[in-house]
């Protein structure tokens, strides 16, 4: 369809028609000189429009500032109900089996009685403290813990019906699992959220309009810690249960509830029991998916993309220590331990690790779908981007487009490193035997734990030698050295591989985005508008990390527009809309409020999703 386009508007005539009416006159003339003059200029523009894709070349800019404006429909943008090669889109799902139940619970949710319930529920479970500390002790040794059980009791109460009608398990005392039986031996599938919320700072309380667990509803915020993150998905899911079980409905594929309790700090008690629990009780891919919270709608203006999160980044903490022998000030050798880490550091910050666009990786898929629908991606990386689909010179002109668009784009598309902690030195004249630094790395999808920790081998094996430094690197000996040793370490312990990347081509992946659009377009508040949507790459890590055994098709996302998140003065990302990234880092921003709206929106898609994965043929 783009080359048709192009025919039409764009390409200019080469001259050859309107001969019969030239008349020699000076008018005449000056004016087939300036058309001669146009259409040469156009005939130049255009090769160059074609040929020159790179960004450090003036004379590129000029056909694409004129052609571009001209030609909006060059490079393929779709319409959101158009199917794409480059962005598969399903059609919307909607429940057939249980269409009438469907139908008649989208009525239901807006009722005033439903937005009212809601509003309550979640308003309850906010008003109960339960943050989670990074140096939490093990439960039934902390007592700080002990607010789950306050929880649970309150979720009891907003629930009866649940808790009467599925079986309720407690791992590791505060792991909430539900099960509601199935009536076939068809693979079960789980719902994650989890319980817990980020402690509040005493220097943020003034932004808070509210008492963040007043759980306080305005008349269209709901306000709190955790409305966002993670209890507004808790309870709509809870919500969507409870109004299937009164309603008669029975699963027949076995649903599974598993809330963790630490996910904001380091999830081994919460997600860490429950992973362990579920896969010796269903065992290991015993699974037909998993939908845990992750990233949102987002409206770029005119068309909304949802992006569920199918991989995330991998993590490593590098401690590295220098110890050398210690002495007096007074005589002191060229370079304490101070002095050596500090060439180390200096080695790594000089040393970043080199960004990939790979055709495999899900940061080239949303790359595709942005260019494939977003009207305001800009035209010449739409271009690109479809050329880059085959040809790999405009896929690295691509890769170096987008990492000059946004910083973000160092973090997507490759492994990050920041050096956030140093120590060292004891006493001004005394020579500091020791001193050490850590490097906080997300890894990316493309590199794992082991690639990284060889870079560091690699990029610090020569200083050590050249400082006669002994090299230990995770455990083992690289290098002898008489001066002194450099350990590098995994600094707590939680070295992460970048997830598995969840298959998009197939099965779950159709039957989520399919439910997302038929929840969508049959809202009240939408007008049937449509919504594209796109896998994409989590730049921070959820409790799924715990739950690769258990299936691979593991999606995160929750059903909330960025914009139903209230972060004080102005919505999250309002005045920043950045078209050429949607990986957003939402998830990183304290939250205030919860649009109440939101609320029945999120409902009803948790219940066309629940009915469809239970009507499906998912293996
Ligand atoms: C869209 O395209 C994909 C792959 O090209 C295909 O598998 C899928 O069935 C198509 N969707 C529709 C609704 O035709
Ligand atoms: C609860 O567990 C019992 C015993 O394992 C089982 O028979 C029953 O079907 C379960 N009920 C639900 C709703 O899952
Ligand atoms: C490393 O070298 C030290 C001292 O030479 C030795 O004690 C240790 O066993 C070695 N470790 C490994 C893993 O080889
Ligand atoms: C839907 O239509 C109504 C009435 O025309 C309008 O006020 C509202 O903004 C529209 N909503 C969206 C999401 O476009
Ligand atoms: C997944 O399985 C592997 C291999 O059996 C095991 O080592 C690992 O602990 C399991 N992961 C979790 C999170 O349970
Ligand atoms: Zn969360």
């Amino acid at each position: 369809m783009a080359p048709a386009h192009l025919d039409v508007v764009c390409r200019p005539t080469n001259g050859k028609t309107p001969r019969k009416h030239w008349h020699e006159s000076g008018w005449s003339r000056s004016l087939l000189t300036f058309r001669v003059l146009m259409y040469s200029l156009a005939i130049i523009s255009l090769v160059l429009y074609t040929f020159c894709d790179s960004a450090f070349f003036p004379i590129c800019y000029l056909p694409r500032f004129w052609l571009a404006g001209h030609c909006n429909g060059l490079a393929e943008l779709l319409s959101p109900g158009v199917n794409s090669t480059t962005c598969p889109q399903w059609t919307a799902l909607h429940p057939t089996k249980y269409r009438g139940l469907s139908e008649d619970l989208d009525v239901a949710y807006n009722s005033e009685d439903f937005k009212q319930r809601a509003i309550q529920a979640l308003g309850d479970a906010v008003r109960v403290p339960t943050e989670s500390y990074d140096d939490n002790g093990p439960v039934g040794e902390d007592s700080r813990w002990d607010t789950f059980a306050e929880l649970h009791r309150v979720l009891e109460a907003s629930f009866p019906r649940i808790y009467k009608s599925l079986n309720v398990t407690k791992v590791n005392t505060y792991g909430l699992i539900f099960h509601w039986q199935g009536s076939t031996s068809a693979k079960p599938y789980i719902l994650t959220a989890h319980q817990d919320v980020v402690p509040v700072e005493e220097q943020t309380i003034e932004e808070w309009k509210h008492d963040p667990y007043s759980g306080y509803y305005d008349g269209t915020w709901i306000w709190g810690r955790g409305t966002c993150d993670d209890k507004g998905d808790l309870i709509r899911q809870l919500l969507a249960i409870d109004s299937l079980l009164k309603q008669g409905f029975s699963p027949a594929r076995t649903l599974i509830l598993s809330y963790g309790f630490d996910e904001e700090s380091k999830g081994i008690e919460g997600a860490g029991h429950l992973a362990r629990y579920l896969e010796e009780t269903y065992g290991r891919d015993s699974f037909a998916l998993l939908l845990d919270e992750g990233d949102l709608y987002t409206d770029t203006g005119g068309i909304v993309f949802a992006t569920p999160s199918t991989s995330e980044k991998g993590y490593l903490d590098v401690k590295i220590t220098v110890s050398t022998l210690g002495g007096h000030s007074s005589v002191p050798p060229s370079h304490t331990s101070i002095g050596l880490l500090s060439r180390f550091i200096a080695a790594v910050e000089d040393n970043p690790h080199q960004a990939s666009l790979s055709r495999r990786g899900t940061p080239f898929a949303t790359t595709q779908c942005l260019a494939a629908y977003d009207p305001a991606y800009p035209e010449d990386l739409r271009k690109l981007a479809r050329k880059a689909v085959a040809d790999d010179a405009a896929l690295k002109v691509l890769q170096e487009r987008l990492l000059a668009s946004d910083p973000l784009y160092k973090a997507v598309l490759g492994t990050t490193q920041a050096v956030d902690l140093i120590e060292g030195g004891v006493k001004v004249n005394a020579l500091p035997e020791r001193a050490n630094a850590v490097v906080n790395h997300r890894i990316a999808e493309h590199s794992s734990v082991a690639e990284l920790q060889q870079h560091m081998i690699d990029l610090l094996t020569p200083l050590a030698t050249k400082y006669d430094l002994a090299l230990v690197a995770f455990g083992s000996n690289v290098t002898r050295g008489g001066a002194g040793e450099v350990v590098l370490s995994d600094f707590l312990g939680t070295a992460l591989e970048p997830s598995p990347v969840t298959p998009t081509g197939y099965g779950p992946w159709a039957l989520l985005q399919g439910s997302i659009k038929a929840a969508f377009e049959s809202s009240p508040t939408r007008n049937s508008s449509k919504v594209v949507v796109v896998p994409s790459l989590s730049i921070g890590n959820t409790d799924t990390q715990f739950y690769w055994n258990l299936t691979k098709h593991i999606f995160r996302f929750s059903p909330s527009f960025d914009t139903d998140r209230f972060n004080g003065e102005h919505t999250v990302n309002e005045g920043k809309r950045c078209s050429v990234t949607l990986f957003s880092l939402l998830m990183q921003f304290p939250k205030l409020a919860f649009r109440a709206d939101s609320m029945n929106e999120g409902v009803r898609f948790y219940t066309k999703f629940i009915l469809n994965v239970d009507e499906s043929d998912l293996p």
